[in-house]
Formats: structure tokens, C-alpha cells, sequence
């Protein structure tokens, strides 16, 4: 009777989740101009969870990242300029695009050859955002989380903690990075300091 009973209340709860305000609000919105420039700038990866073998491979690879999103708002695309500490190595690549689907709030990679779609999923707090993958699929859903800042303040990880509870992962299945660990610093220092001369450039050739 007890361990009826206990079934019954666990399997009621993703449910009760589901209906949790934070949970509630944890959906792609339509994307729109505002939400474009929200994200437009430069983002820490802070952590993420994945079920697919190969995403969560290959984030746990990552020691710190961060990127910078601009966005072309006549064609809806982002470039991607990353920086990617991966073992003791800065990768740094600025030549992919995401794709931005603004009805339905989501963002795409062309993946080797894949399209992968994440959802964009937005808090009360600007200085955050989540990228949702593949929600509804138990074996190859992810949530991948990040700021403005290496370093996030506890009410911000509560509120990743939060969301991972929200889509039925555990906070065991997180990875985190490390700030500490970044090794691309400098050279976004070198490039911040070559983006004044081609602006003085152009003026020349004006
Ligand atoms: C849910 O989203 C709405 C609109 O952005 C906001 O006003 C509300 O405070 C949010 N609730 C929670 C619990 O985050
Ligand atoms: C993700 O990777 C970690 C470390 O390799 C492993 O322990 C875990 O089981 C993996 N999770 C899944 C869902 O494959
Ligand atoms: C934005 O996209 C349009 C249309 O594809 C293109 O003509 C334009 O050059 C792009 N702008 C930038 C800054 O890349
Ligand atoms: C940069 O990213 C693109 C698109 O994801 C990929 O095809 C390319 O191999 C990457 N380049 C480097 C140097 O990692
Ligand atoms: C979002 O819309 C795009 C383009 O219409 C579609 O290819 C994609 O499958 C949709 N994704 C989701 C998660 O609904
Ligand atoms: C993805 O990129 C590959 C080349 O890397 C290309 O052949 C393919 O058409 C692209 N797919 C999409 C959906 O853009």
C-alpha cells in the first residue's frame, strides 16, 4: 500500500512541475527584435546537462568558453565568434552562424552536416539565458546555460538548477566550467586590440 502509494506520488511529479511557475515560464517565447538584442554581445558557457552521448562528450571537453553573438537582423542569422579553452589549448573560431527561427524561438548549427535545433529559453534575469535541446526526448535532451559573466551568482545558478529540475534531469548530469581555466584571454586581447586599426582603416578608405 505504502509503495503504491509512493509511485502514485512520484509519477504525479513531473506533472506538479510542469505547473510550477518557473517551470511554466521555462518555454520558447516567439524571437523578436528586443530578444535579438538581449543576446547580441558577449556570453559565458557556464554549464550544461546533456542525454545524447555525443553532446555530452563532448561539453565535458570544455574547460571555459566564451562567445560573442552578432546579429544580422535583415537575415536573421548570428555569427559565432568562440572562444573554446579545450585541454590546454584556446580554439577560436569565427566562422559558424546560428540560424534564428523567430516563431517558434529557436536557434539552429549546421553541425557537420546536421541541422540542431535548441530552443531559446529566457529568464526574468537578462544577464542569463538557457539553450533547450531535444525537451521532449529522455535519451538526447540538454540544457546548456550561460552569462554575461565567467563567474554567476547563486541566485542565477538556482535558477539553472531550477530549470534543470523543470525539464526532469538531475543536477548530477551537469557539467561545469571553469573560468579559472581560460586559456583565450589573451588572444581576444590581441584581437580587441586589432579592431581599432581596421576601424581607422575604414575611415581611410572613406
Ligand atoms: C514568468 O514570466 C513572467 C513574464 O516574463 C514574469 O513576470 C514572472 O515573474 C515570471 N515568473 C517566474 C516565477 O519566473
Ligand atoms: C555523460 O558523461 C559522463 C562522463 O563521461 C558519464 O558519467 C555520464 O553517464 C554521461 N551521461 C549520459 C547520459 O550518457
Ligand atoms: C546581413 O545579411 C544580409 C542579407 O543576407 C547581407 O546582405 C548583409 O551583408 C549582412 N550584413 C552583415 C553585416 O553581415
Ligand atoms: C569552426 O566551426 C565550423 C562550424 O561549426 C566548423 O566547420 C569548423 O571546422 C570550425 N573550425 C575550427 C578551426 O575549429
Ligand atoms: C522551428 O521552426 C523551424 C523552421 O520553421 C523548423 O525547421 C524547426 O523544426 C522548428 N523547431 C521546433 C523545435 O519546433
Ligand atoms: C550543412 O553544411 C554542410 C557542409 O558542411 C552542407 O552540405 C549542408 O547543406 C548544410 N546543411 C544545412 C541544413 O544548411
Amino acid at each position: 500500500m505504502a509503495l503504491s502509494w509512493a509511485l502514485a506520488a512520484l509519477s504525479l511529479l513531473p506533472l506538479l512541475d510542469a505547473q510550477s511557475p518557473v517551470c511554466a515560464n521555462l518555454t520558447a517565447m516567439p524571437i523578436t527584435k528586443a530578444t535579438l538584442e538581449q543576446i547580441s554581445g558577449k556570453w559565458f558557457y557556464i554549464a550544461s546537462a546533456f542525454r545524447k552521448p555525443d553532446f555530452n562528450q563532448s561539453s565535458r571537453t570544455i574547460h571555459s568558453a566564451f562567445f560573442y553573438f552578432a546579429v544580422n537582423y535583415t537575415d536573421d542569422t548570428i555569427l559565432l565568434t568562440e572562444y573554446l579553452t579545450i585541454g590546454n589549448r584556446c580554439i577560436y573560431n569565427s566562422s559558424s552562424y546560428l540560424k534564428v527561427q523567430r516563431k517558434n524561438g529557436t536557434m539552429s548549427k549546421n553541425e557537420s552536416g546536421t541541422e540542431v535545433f535548441a530552443e531559446l529559453l529566457l529568464t526574468k534575469d537578462p544577464k542569463i539565458f538557457m539553450l533547450g535541446f531535444s525537451l521532449k526526448d529522455e535519451q538526447n535532451k540538454g540544457l546548456s546555460f550561460y552569462a554575461d559573466k565567467p563567474e554567476v551568482t547563486e541566485e542565477q545558478m538556482r535558477v539553472f538548477h531550477e530549470a534543470i529540475r523543470c525539464i526532469g534531469m538531475q543536477k548530477s548530469e551537469i557539467s561545469y566550467t571553469d573560468a579559472k581555466k581560460d586559456l583565450c584571454e589573451p588572444l581576444e586581447k590581441e584581437h580587441k586590440e586589432e579592431r581599432p586599426k581596421e576601424r581607422e582603416g575604414d575611415t581611410a578608405l572613406g
